[in-house]
């Protein structure tokens, strides 16, 4: 099955305009005109996946400073994730994976669905999330799976062998990026597009598949990554990029 990437996918929603990974975020990056979007899962202390990046509730909830791997979904749902971002947004719920799942499916936007599991939970986030997905996903040319997490994208490879998985890498790239790339049989290679030089990138390209770029909102950066043979960017400002 081919991917069908967009040149620009709409980075926790459209992250600039709306608060990241919530509901009215993706429905803000669908109104820009955005075709996929890609927002974190993680789950909450009793198993039920959601959408949230960071491991804490400080910075984008109302919740003071918790663990999300210590909250049961009852006490996530009490908590708001808008007014930090803007008063406009006050009361924005932290919705759950079949949620989201749910409006993309409504919006008839693609995924792509980056595991971004609470320490040591690498395994069964991955497995909750792609069994919820299993029942719901239909259109694999739309779908990524990506991580940071060698042992989620082995545990999606393992569950979903078929599902096109990304290989997300941090800027000080290992040098065996590529062997870790086949092993997965990646099938993008997501890099930080701020900091990866032109030679990196060369050398991104020779693994022969398509090379995504976080997180880049800066219009001459974009070109440049495009002009290096950069397939898409994930962009908190997405309608930047669309022509
Ligand atoms: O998947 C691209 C990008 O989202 C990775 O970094 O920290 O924004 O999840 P982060
Ligand atoms: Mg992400």
């Amino acid at each position: 099955m081919t991917l069908n990437i967009p040149r620009v996918i709409g980075h926790r929603g459209a992250a600039s305009y709306a608060p990241e990974n919530t509901l009215i975020g993706i429905r803000t990056a669908y109104d820009i005109g955005v075709d996929w979007v890609e927002f974190d899962v993680k789950l909450t202390k009793d198993y039920i996946p959601i959408l949230f990046h960071d491991d804490t509730t400080s910075r984008t909830t109302n919740g003071g400073d918790q663990k999300i791997s210590d909250l049961t979904y009852a006490e996530i749902k009490d908590l708001e994730a808008g007014s930090w971002f803007s008063e406009g947004f006050i009361g924005e719920p932290i919705p759950t994976l079949e949620e989201a799942i749910d409006l993309l499916i409504e919006l008839d936007m693609g995924l792509n669905l980056e595991i971004k599991p609470c320490p040591s939970r690498e395994v069964e986030t991955t497995e909750v999330a792609l069994d919820l997905l299993s029942h719901y996903w239909d259109d694999h040319g739309r779908l990524l799976i990506s991580s940071f997490q060698i042992s989620a994208l082995e545990t999606a490879m393992d569950r979903a062998p078929d599902w096109q998985r990304g290989l997300l890498l941090k800027e000080d790239y290992p040098e065996n990026w590529g062997e870790i790339a086949k092993h997965l049989k990646a099938s993008t290679i997501n890099i930080n597009g701020n900091t990866v030089t032109e030679a990196e990138i060369y050398s991104f390209i020779q693994y022969g598949q398509p090379i995504l770029a976080y997180t880049v909102n800066d219009e001459e950066r974009a070109d440049w990554l495009f002009r290096q043979g950069v397939s898409a960017i994930f962009s908190d400002t997405p309608d930047l990029f669309i022509d």
